[in-house]
């Protein structure tokens, strides 16, 4: 999602907004409020919405006197927040477990606790398969969590897998993990009501639900307040939010949170992500095209190019419709809005001409970013019940290779075009290469680096872009 959530090392591809890296390390230091100088370490696999979580998770155990870590080995508590999104995700985290293991067996009190997606579809059962875990959390019973550390703490393990229809944490206020102290995210929804026929997400997070329209602008208010530049605000499918107040009297759709969000400051830039190419409205897009400080980029996953398969997906809208959105986003909001995509190669029964047609969207919609997988079929969902897992896996990655190169060449053109002119570019920080440059985005989501002169982290500066890489602009401050 924006950095659409979002960094695990997909062999696959490279990492999606959607899916960011896997923290592997929390570096606030939290003062403890209660005294018991608990340390805990907590790593994150999967989406932002992953991330987020655990910044709600790691405010849950502040308030029990659980100070976060960056060190592993001397942590009292150590929590993976898990991915089941593919196959490989899965073998990732099992992979960290043997790795905790050899610390757990050099400080034996360690208690080592498997939080998120894997733990909501695997349940008890992890225990039986993974002998070192000691506790399984579901991403709807975080609020446990303390219970449930008690109980380990007496000897017993640990488990609430118990999904919620009403749980969006929105009062809870998260310890921001791993911050630049410029941009956040925020999370307004969970779940997703969707059956994507691939898909685990609804079985892992359960149903969709809205947060609270008002504790969302106030987050955004705090984050402000503390110096935040920007927020991305996160949901499986945003353009399904809605709320309404319990007295009936409020309603707030999603372009209509937007525009709450974007109005508390121009000087605050919003983001969001993921848009489902059902349910993206041109109420969203005029809200976007209305506001400067919504930022000009829409990930729009399509998942196919052809409308057969897209049936097959149960994506429920169809190859015209989809195309249609494309055209909607250049109409409304012109041709600087950037689009990405996430697509999925080979799945059950795709045929080379469908391939095809995957690759001849890329070329239609000239997508800014993709984040493109292999098929990799999910226990229980809908396509493993009904549908053959029948492409072999040579062919899903050569396709997928072809999926990723043509991509690539529309992602350098998409840089080339935005060479030559002045952007807005919000400073995230160093430029990873060189002290002497600084690094951040424009508008677009695309990262531009420039000499750093006297600007500072957290800046809005304009940059004239007078080259790129393929997967950056280089220029200077104008
Ligand atoms: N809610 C978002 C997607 C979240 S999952 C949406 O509807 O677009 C992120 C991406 O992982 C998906 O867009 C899809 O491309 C990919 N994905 C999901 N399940 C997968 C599977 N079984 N095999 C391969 N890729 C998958
Ligand atoms: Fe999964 Fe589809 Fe929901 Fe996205 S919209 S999370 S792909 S079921
Ligand atoms: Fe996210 Fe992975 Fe769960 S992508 S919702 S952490 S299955």
């Amino acid at each position: 999602m924006p950095q659409p959530l979002l960094t695990l090392d997909f062999l696959d591809t490279a990492a999606p907004a959607a899916e960011a890296t896997p923290s592997g390390e929390v570096r606030i230091t939290a003062a403890t409020r209660t005294g018991r100088q608990r340390k805990l370490y907590i790593e994150s696999y999967g989406c932002q919405m992953n991330f987020s979580d655990s910044e709600i998770v790691s405010s849950i155990l502040f308030d029990e006197g659980f100070d976060t870590t960056d060190d592993l080995a001397n942590a009292d508590l150590v929590l993976l927040n898990t991915c089941s999104i593919r196959e490989k995700a899965e073998q990732t985290v099992r992979m960290r477990l043997k790795q905790i293991n050899s610390h757990k067996k050099r400080k034996p009190g360690m208690l080592v606790g498997v939080l998120g997606c894997m733990a909501e579809r695997l349940k008890s059962k992890f225990l039986e398969e993974e002998k070192i875990v000691d506790l399984v959390v579901g991403p709807d019973a975080y609020r446990d969590l303390p219970g449930l550390i008690s109980q380990v703490d007496g000897g017993q393990k640990g488990v609430n897998v118990l999904l919620s229809r009403e749980e969006t944490y929105a009062d809870i206020t998260p310890v921001r993990l791993n911050s630049n102290g410029i941009t956040a995210f925020i999370s307004i929804m969970r779940g997703c009501d969707n059956m994507c026929s691939f898909c685990v997400v609804p079985f892992t997070r359960g149903r969709e639900r809205s947060r609270d329209a008002h504790s969302i602008v106030q987050e955004a208010q705090a984050l402000v307040a503390a110096g935040y530049k920007e927020v991305t605000l996160l949901g499986q499918n945003v353009d399904s939010y809605k709320w309404a107040s319990a007295d009936g009297t409020e309603f707030v759709n999603f372009a209509q949170l937007l525009e709450r969000v974007a109005l508390i400051s121009p000087e605050l830039r919003v983001r969001f992500s993921t848009s489902h190419p059902k349910d993206i409205t041109d109420e969203v897009l005029h809200t976007m095209a209305k506001h400067d400080n919504i930022c000009k980029y829409i990930h729009l996953p399509a998942q196919s190019g052809n409308t057969r398969v897209l049936a097959l997906m149960n994506r429920t809208y169809d190859r015209p419709w989809y195309e249609e959105r494309v055209q909607a986003i250049r109409r409304i909001l012109g041709e600087d809005c950037a689009i990405s995509t996430d697509m999925i190669s080979g799945f059950c029964s795709e045929t080379e001409e469908e391939h095809q047609d995957t690759l001849s969207l890329i070329d239609f919609a000239q997508y800014d970013m993709g984040y493109n997988f292999f098929y990799s079929e999910r226990p229980g969902t809908l396509a493993a019940r009904k549908l053959e897992d029948d492409i072999p896996l040579d062919v899903k990655k050569r396709r997928l290779q072809e999926v990723i190169d043509r991509q690539q060449i529309h992602a350098r053109a998409r840089y080339a075009r935005m060479v030559g002119r002045v952007h807005q570019v919000l400073v995230e920080g160093p430029s990873k290469r060189s002290a002497e440059h600084l690094s951040g985005r424009n508008s677009q989501n695309q990262v531009v680096i420039f000499p750093k002169q006297n600007f500072k982290k957290g800046d809005y500066v304009n940059v004239l872009a007078t080259s790129t890489t393929g997967a950056a602009l280089l220029g200077e401050a104008v």
